[in-house]
């Protein structure tokens, strides 16, 4: 039994559980006055849990300083404007940050206005520098990383034989997409896996092969880009709905 899966009758189910997670992990961080730094994925499955963040139920339990202390920003981007329908950027927005009360310098968007796609994975990587504060050759290390779960085995915009994939030299990359015809900015590997915790958000029944695949079998010597997400000083939490576990009763779960 796979010790850090959570499977959950439904998507509402499983976004509120992902909202309390981040809460948990967010509100410790500012009683310790910390700051927390959590990078948002995109795809349409996080939309749900961004709404359930920004409902009164969590808001009205949060001390008055709590969005001073949370910074957010994106595991990846797609190459349009911010205000695109296709925006990672404005799907958040929409769904939360324009329905709590969090400081505008604690958003830390992918400025996608910047082109070639190179010039924006620069200026991101640039601003995570001097974010975190980084010495030549060190990593941020982002508090969560919400990850997605493609059904091609992608994370972020790290795709299947990617060149990104083995990108060890910089934070951020801007792979040209085949399947899309169309650049987009991610983190790298080395980025996401040095996070504190990584949480991936798995639901519906697309979604039950590949995440069997993913989960069911040791890394291959090519893994899928999922499989390539070992955290090495972090934890890994797969939050997935009934649905997409269905494929996952060879791993002794049981609905
Ligand atoms: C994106 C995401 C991407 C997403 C997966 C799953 O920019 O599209 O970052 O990695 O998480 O494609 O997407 P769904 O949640 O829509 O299935």
């Amino acid at each position: 039994m796979l010790q850090n899966l959570r499977v959950f009758a439904s998507p509402a189910e499983l976004a509120d559980a992902a909202a309390g997670e981040f809460y948990l992990r967010a509100r410790r961080a500012c009683d310790e006055g910390r700051i927390f730094t959590c990078a948002l994925s995109g795809g349409s499955t996080p939309l749900r849990l961004y709404r359930r963040m920004a409902d009164g139920d969590f808001l009205a339990r949060l001390p008055a300083e709590f969005w001073n202390s949370v910074h957010f920003f994106w595991g990846d981007e797609r190459e349009v404007p911010a205000d695109h329908a296709d925006s990672n950027f404005r799907m958040a927005r929409e769904a939360l940050l324009d329905r709590i009360e969090i400081p505008r310098e604690n958003i830390h968007r992918i400025q996608t206005e910047l082109r070639p796609a190179s010039a924006a994975a620069s200026m991101y990587e640039h601003a995570l520098v001097e974010f975190f504060g980084l010495h030549q050759g060190k990593l941020p290390r982002f508090d969560l990383i919400l990850l997605g779960l493609g059904d091609d085995g992608h994370v972020a915009s790290l795709f299947p034989h990617s060149e990104a994939l083995q990108d060890q030299a910089h934070l951020v990359a801007s792979p040209w997409v085949a399947k899309f015809s169309s650049f987009r900015i991610t983190l790298t590997l080395p980025v996401l896996n040095n996070a504190a915790c990584i949480l991936f958000l798995v639901q519906g029944s697309s979604k039950s092969g590949i995440l069997h695949r993913v989960l069911a079998s040791a890394p291959p010597y090519n893994p899928l880009p999922a499989q390539a997400i070992r955290p090495g000083s972090g934890e890994l939490l797969w939050f997935v709905d009934e649905a997409a576990a269905a494929d996952l009763r060879s791993l002794g779960y049981r609905a």
